[in-house]
């Protein structure tokens, strides 16, 4: 949950290193840290708060000279937001530095050891232990001490580490978060994603579980766990700067929300072939397709909303029952789950922790995982049987918009693709339904372009303590992103109830005024909500209603209405949460709240 970033070579490290952590700000931003090595020093700034107070502090990075560093942006776990608790942290002979994303479960036993031992610890985090673990290891060799701490460390980490002796070097370890590093001319860099390299280079070697590396200004060395060396990979990072930038927008929230058509348009266009779905990388017969009796959807968040929403079409279409579970309860839910299952992982930046457990629990059992993931050679595309990425780009706002939709594309594809393979579709349906998905960029632009009104609804309902948002069917799952959507950057209580659930108990909290935001783009149910709206009416609500732009009914009973166009029933919520998303981000932005980065939240959540 935190960002890291390293740079040795031969410019002052410290200003490029804040440059890095901005771009990882969105990881983690209640505190950070640098730390840079000269003269066989270490020197050290760390802040409370965002990187803006630390540039500030440092005058932009100049007033920590050296060309080898490393930084930190933190999401607290162990101990509260504070100057001492911030990374880096640093040996008690001043001579180790090291920055760390992740969690050290056997952290306060090491800390019992270290402490008989005489060393002194300055903060409560879990990260301490390890930098006094080089000290104590160290006789000489930087990097078998190393080593030897991180063989005492369990849990999850990402570090960098820098020795005043040498002032050329950091070592960085990976184990269950990610880590990058960046290979430059005469310069080398790493950091927790690539948006913190792109500025600097496009060569990028992804390190695996358990493995180590040497930077130095002109070299880059891989290593296993016991010290071997391994070959390394260079992969080229094909995102671009601007991608990773605002471009004019106020928010990346609402760039990436205006990003839906073409990101849709990314993730669909190359497997459209001559009016076929081509999933080259769904390598799977029609003859093991015919053994999957059950369909496990598993994620966190609103992916795992996405998979709610998916799910009607995945049923419909290939009549196999699916069953979506929140990741985090799944890996402890002793899962009935075996080698007829098929495990269907979706996480925008595949490092979830929940989520990856999730996975490798029903892999064990037998599932094999089919990961939809944003982010190439993440952890869980890495470990999945089979990885459809989605093309979105890189997705900055905690808040995800663009990571959604283009999920609910590929499980749309997939859906029909196995529907094709199964034989439950005929040529004209199937080029049909292929016909629907083409149109949906176009749609998506409309769904944009059809509400000017917003920003006027949300001084509407800005000024609330909580929303209802109900619906049936695939507006319900809709419905549960939206609320999301609504609460995690306006700080508004908003909840999602299935419609026909309000007199089942909820319908006592609607009172005058209360504001309740109804879904009516699922037709064939849509009457049934009408009821429903009738009922909060009756108690005083005021309603806002999302439904298709031509109906006529609903306008009738409503306050207030947002429109979508008229779109494939099962595609629906691809269209549908667009101008949930926008009322989401007019009501933050209403509220003066920190859109891009909400508080409490970070972007990957990367522990438990
Ligand atoms: O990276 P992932 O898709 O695995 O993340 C899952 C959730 O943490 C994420 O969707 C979260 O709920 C977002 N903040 C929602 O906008």
């Amino acid at each position: 949950m935190c960002g890291i970033v390293g740079y040795t070579g031969a410019q002052q490290a410290s200003p490029l290193l804040l440059e890095g952590l901005k771009k990882l700000e969105y990881r983690g931003y209640d505190s950070a840290g640098i730390a840079v090595v000269k003269d066989g020093k270490i020197s050290l700034s760390k802040v409370t708060g965002r990187i803006a107070n630390l540039s500030e502090k440092t005058d932009g990075g100049r007033l920590l000279p050296g060309c080898t560093g490393i930084g930190h942006t933190r999401w607290a776990t162990h101990g509260a937001p504070t100057d001492t608790n911030a990374h880096p942290h640093v040996s008690n002979d001043g001579r180790f530095a090291v920055v760390h994303n992740g969690i050290i479960e056997n952290y306060l036993e090491l800390r019992e050891e270290l402490t008989e031992k005489g060393y002194r610890f300055s903060s409560e985090t879990d990260t301490e232990v390890i930098v006094h673990l080089v000290e104590m290891y160290y006789a000489g060799d930087f990097r078998q001490a190393v080593m030897k701490a991180s063989a005492r460390l369990e849990g999850s980490y990402a570090l960098g580490i820098v020795c005043a002796d040498e002032p050329d070097r950091i070592l960085v370890v990976r184990e269950a978060s990610p880590l990058i590093l960046g290979v430059g001319v005469g310069e080398n860099f790493f950091a927790s994603d690539v948006t913190a390299l792109v500025a600097y280079t496009r060569n990028a070697i992804y390190l695996e579980d358990g493995q180590f590396a040497e930077l130095t200004p002109h070299s880059i060395q891989v290593f296993d766990c016991t010290g071997n060396p391994v070959p390394k990979k260079i992969s080229r990072i094909t995102w671009d700067i601007q991608a990773a930038e605002k471009g004019g927008y106020e928010h990346f929230m609402l760039k990436e929300i205006m990003e839906q058509p073409r990101a849709v348009k990314a993730t669909m266009a190359p497997r459209l072939k001559d009016g076929e779905i081509v999933l080259d990388d769904l390598q799977i017969s029609a003859a093991d397709l015919k053994k999957i009796n059950k369909i496990v959807i598993t994620a966190c968040g609103s992916a795992y909303y996405a998979g709610c929403a998916a799910k009607y079409a995945i049923e419909k279409l290939c009549r196999i029952p699916v069953q979506t579970e929140l990741a985090s309860e799944l890996r402890y839910a002793d899962p009935l789950i075996d080698e007829r299952t098929l495990l269907i992982v979706l996480s925008q930046s595949g490092e979830t922790a929940d989520t990856i457990a999730a996975m490798r629990e029903c892999q064990r059992r037998g599932a094999r995982a089919l990961a939809i993931v944003n982010v190439v050679g993440s952890t869980i595309a890495k470990g999945a049987d089979w990885c459809l990425y989605t093309w979105a780009g890189p997705e900055i706002a905690v808040a995800t918009t663009k990571g959604y939709t283009t999920q609910l594309t590929v499980l749309f594809l997939f859906a029909i693709f196995t529907a094709r393979k199964l034989g439950n579709l005929d040529e004209t349906e199937y080029a049909r339904l292929l016909g629907e998905l083409k149109g949906l960029p176009k749609l998506l632009q409309q769904a944009l372009d059809m509400n000017p009104g917003l920003p006027n609804l949300a001084k509407k309902y800005h000024n609330n303590h909580s929303m209802f948002f109900i619906g049936r069917n695939t507006d319900y799952a809709v419905a549960l992103e939206g609320a999301l959507k609504m609460k995690e950057i306006s700080y508004i209580h908003a909840e999602s109830y299935a419609a026909g659930e309000l007199k089942h108990g909820t319908i006592a909290l609607i009172h005058e005024g209360q504001p309740v935001i109804a879904l009516c783009c699922n037709e064939a149910i849509t009457e049934k909500t009408m009821s429903n709206i009738v009922e909060v009416k009756a108690r005083g609500a005021e309603v806002l209603a999302v439904a298709f732009r031509d109906n006529q009914k609903i306008l009738s009973l409503a306050d207030d209405m947002i429109y979508i166009p008229r779109v494939e029933q099962i595609f629906s919520p691809v269209v549908e949460i667009v101008p949930l998303q926008l009322l989401a981000y007019y009501v933050a932005r209403e509220n003066g709240c920190d859109i891009d980065k909400p508080k409490n939240l970070a972007k990957s959540v990367t522990v438990e």
